[in-house]
């Protein structure tokens, strides 16, 4: 039976009761993170609360659990004995159930928070040969930052990107790539690394900052800066990157070949810092 944390207590998944009223419903009025289990730790989970806070105070929604995250994510391994395998845990937390009005509910209500856990089976054939995207405007609101649930245009996006066989959809503002449906995605060009610096339209990705911390201890040049799209033939190399699928390259960008079709030396070394990194917290 599957054991969900829901609202203070770890119960079965089907015995979870969420109201209609709830703004998470009807407005996508909430916040979620997603952490990855590497059969021993979670990376970087101090990075996940504190983009967990940031992301309530900026909705302002007081849950007064941000700090039990992590007991919460490891309690849900155990219960559904996930801990000697690849898992994710997901946690949502939305403003709370109220009668249906566009303004916050007053008096405050308790917010619902939610999480759950899932084993994991990593998609090396991707993270190995590369995988292809597609590209297209960026239809989002100009709050990317905030790692809100309301994700209607990255997933119709996404959907539009497998439809076509492919496995993730970059988004382009105004002439500037930005990131990906769910990733960051990073650019070599002539030995330097590029990424859309953190801002309002890009989440600032756990392992992205992580990344940029690898490659500069790898000694490798980094600028985080927008790659235009019309510079797209000047690419070299190209990687998505998000908490499930670590570091994957991309070989084929909006329709274009990238290198020679084949994951860049930039790319596998990134990868092979990563992995290292992995290696060592385990011990
Ligand atoms: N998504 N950008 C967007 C729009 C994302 O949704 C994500 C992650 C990232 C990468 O962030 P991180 O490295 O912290 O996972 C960037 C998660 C995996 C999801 O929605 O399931």
């Amino acid at each position: 039976m599957e054991i969900a944390y829901f609202n203070g207590k770890f119960i079965p998944k089907e015995e979870v009761k969420i109201s209609p009223d709830d703004r998470g419903f009807l407005f996508g009025d909430g916040i979620y993170e997603v952490v990855r289990w590497y059969e021993g730790f979670f990376y970087d989970m101090n990075s996940h609360v504190t983009r967990l806070k940031r992301s309530l105070r900026e909705l302002r929604i007081n849950w007064d659990d941000t700090d039990k995250f992590p007991t919460i994510a490891s309690e849900l391994l155990k219960l559904n004995k996930l801990e000697t395998q690849p898992a994710m845990v997901y946690l949502q937390i939305t403003r709370g159930a109220a009668c249906r009005t566009h303004s916050f509910p007053s008096p405050q209500v308790s917010p619902t928070s939610y999480a759950y856990a899932w084993g994991f089976v990593p998609d090396r054939k991707s993270e190995e040969n590369g995988t292809k995207v597609m590209m297209k405007d960026d239809i989002r609101w100009s709050r990317c930052d905030i790692k809100s649930v309301a994700l209607l245009a990255n997933t119709i996006s996404y959907q539009e990107a497998r439809e076509n066989g492919l496995n993730e959809c970059i988004f382009v503002r105004n002439g500037l790539i930005t990131e990906g449906s769910h990733s960051n995605i990073f650019f070599v060009i002539d030995g330097t690394l590029f990424t859309h610096p953190e801002s309002n339209f890009v989440l600032s990705g756990i392992t992205r900052k992580n990344i940029l911390r690898i490659a500069q201890d790898s000694g490798i040049k980094i600028r985080e800066e927008a790659v235009q799209e019309n510079r797209i033939r000047f690419i070299q190399e190209a990687f998505i990157t998000n908490t499930s699928s670590e570091i994957t390259p991309v070989i084929e960008l909006g329709g274009n070949s990238l290198g020679n079709g084949l994951p860049g030396p930039v790319t596998r070394l990134i990868r092979e810092k990563f992995e290292a990194e992995l290696k060592a917290i385990k011990g």
